[in-house]
């Protein structure tokens, strides 16, 4: 299972990419817009520190708009994936970027059928929103086994990235479900090494090896 970075903050991913755990970073709007700073330069950065993929989403709304975003996007650096919204107009632009060799992250995904026509449309990766369908009530975890079920039984190549991931049991949940990658927050990723039985459990070793130094 792979761990992507869901987040445009670069001494966040300098910091986490020295644990050796990071596969790679996602990115949407809102994300990018959190650091103040342009979205070029930013992606930029975050491609040259991570060499897995680093998705980048177009704003546009029609098929053409996306791809001609994402023809610029793409030449950025080789590691690109471009984000695109799971619309109809969407999944026009992954027909078109896929034939290109350009690859995709189809984004906002909520139910198997959107999941499948994405796939269908040649996504490389798709992104179902844990967090989000659990703010009103569905099962994402059924949604990710679905996926997961469908993609083994019909050979298709693409990943699940499963998004919208708040805390440790979402984590935990998706991993044994089968999404290939989980995208985590960088402050959740922090938490992910913490429990307070380790800590205390380093303390007393320290303590009890200090007392034994001494004696
Ligand atoms: C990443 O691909 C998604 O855009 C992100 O995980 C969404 O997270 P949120 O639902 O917490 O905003």
């Amino acid at each position: 299972m792979k761990f992507f970075l869901d987040t445009a903050n670069v001494e966040a991913i300098k910091r986490i990419s020295e644990l050796g755990i990071a596969d790679g970073v996602t990115t949407n709007p809102t994300i990018i817009s959190r650091e103040g700073r342009d979205f070029e330069t930013v992606i930029k950065e975050i491609c040259s520190l991570i060499s897995g993929p680093v998705s980048a989403e177009v704003t546009g709304l029609t098929a053409s708009e996306m791809v001609e975003e994402a023809r610029v996007i793409a030449k950025w650096a080789d590691n690109i994936v471009i984000k695109i919204p799971m619309t109809e107009e969407g999944l026009k632009a992954v027909n078109i970027l896929s034939k290109e060799g350009i690859k995709t992250n189809v984004t906002l995904i909520f139910t198997v059928s959107q999941g499948l026509m994405a796939m269908k449309a040649g996504a490389t990766f798709i992104s179902p929103f844990i967090g989000r369908l659990e703010d009103i009530g569905t099962d994402a975890y059924r949604l990710i086994a679905d996926l997961r079920q469908i993609i083994d039984l019909y050979g298709f190549t693409t990943e699940i990235i499963a998004a919208s991931i708040r805390n440790s049991t979402h984590v935990e949940k998706v991993a044994k479900l089968g999404a290939h990658i989980a995208t985590i927050p960088d402050g959740l990723f922090t938490k992910l090494t913490q429990h307070p039985l380790t800590a205390a459990g380093i303390e007393t070793f320290l303590k009890d090896w200090e007392t034994f130094k001494n004696n």
